[in-house]
């Protein structure tokens, strides 16, 4: 695996592929990996000639410097977790190799990240969205024409690169985004690097969030589609002394700004506190029962 330590010569690497006709697969991470993260791998390794991975824990997308400093960070780690999992190419980089057009990040020219990012994490995390499109504008604009994979777990940020992918189409940069499943532990707590901060009885705690999604998913297949009466049901299966609630919304997915009180299509999406640790989740509705 070529192990890369800035954007340009990653950009290389990336068109070097491209001109032998190789189609080139990318995972964009903030590191601290987990099956999360692989399964995201492993998708774009099975359906690409090539495939890399970045890891940038990006300062831009972070209001609260604690939540920054405090962010896990195992970069030898990772790479060895890349490298035997069959990544061809890692790469990271500086705020100064990122964005080398500016002498101070206070500089940086924000991208918008578009109609789909103004509400939920975009209310609770200010700023948070500008800073995800313009990182994942730079990893866009540094890898090229490509299949780019993310979680469903961060269900707002996937409509935010899908919009950032339709806006770069404009530049000739074709970006084509493949949404994957959220991948869960045994309880159902949806795996993600901040896990590593909760202690065994908040992980406890924390897979009720889980738990009131699928009780809300139980009542729409039992043909509950009133808007209202989901959110209630979503909301009173989360009550828990330590649980505090930023948001527990229902949305429509494929119109997500909509206000319908009677929903056809739906997911309903989680932001809740444990402790210090601030979690996310979501799950889509009018999905068909498996079991
Ligand atoms: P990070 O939190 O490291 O996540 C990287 C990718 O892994 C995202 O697409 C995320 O949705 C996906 N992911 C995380 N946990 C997952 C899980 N349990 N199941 C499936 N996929 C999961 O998301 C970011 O980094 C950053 O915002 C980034 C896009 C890299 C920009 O900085």
């Amino acid at each position: 695996m070529k192990v890369l330590d800035n954007p340009q010569t990653a950009q290389q690497a990336c068109q070097s592929w491209r001109r032998d006709g190789l189609r080139i697969g990318f995972v964009a991470t903030m590191g601290a990996l987990h099956d999360g993260h692989l399964s995201l791998l492993k998708r774009a390794i099975a359906e690409n000639n090539r495939t890399c991975a970045s890891i940038f824990v990006n300062p831009l997308q972070f209001d609260d410097p604690e939540d920054l400093n405090t962010y896990p960070v195992n970069m030898e780690e990772d790479l060895e977790i890349l490298k035997q999992h069959g990544c061809d190419m890692a790469f990271s980089g500086t705020m100064e190799t990122f964005f080398p057009e500016v002498g101070n990040p206070a500089m940086i020219r924000r991208i918008d990240p578009g109609p789909y990012a103004s509400s939920l994490e975009g209310t609770y995390r200010p700023g948070f969205f500008d800073g995800v499109a313009t990182i994942v504008d730079r990893l866009f604009r540094t890898v090229g024409n490509c299949r780019a994979y993310f979680g469903e777990k961060d269900f707002q940020q996937t409509l935010v690169v899908k919009h950032l992918s339709n806006q770069l189409k404009g530049a000739g940069i074709d970006i084509e985004i493949v949404v994957c499943p959220t991948v869960r532990s045994k309880t159902g707590l949806a795996l993600s690097s901040r896990n590593q901060q909760l202690g065994v009885v908040d992980i406890d705690i924390a897979s009720r969030i889980y738990q009131a999604l699928n009780r809300t998913q139980l009542a729409w297949r039992s043909s509950v589609r009133d808007r209202a009466t989901l959110t209630r049901i979503l909301n009173t299966a989360l009550e828990h002394p330590l649980i505090s609630i930023d948001y527990a919304e229902i949305r429509n997915p494929d119109d997500w700004n909509s206000t319908e009180k009677e929903m056809d299509s739906a997911t309903a999406l989680v932001a809740a506190r444990i402790g210090d640790v601030r979690l996310i989740d979501n799950l889509r509705l009018d999905q068909p029962d498996e079991s």
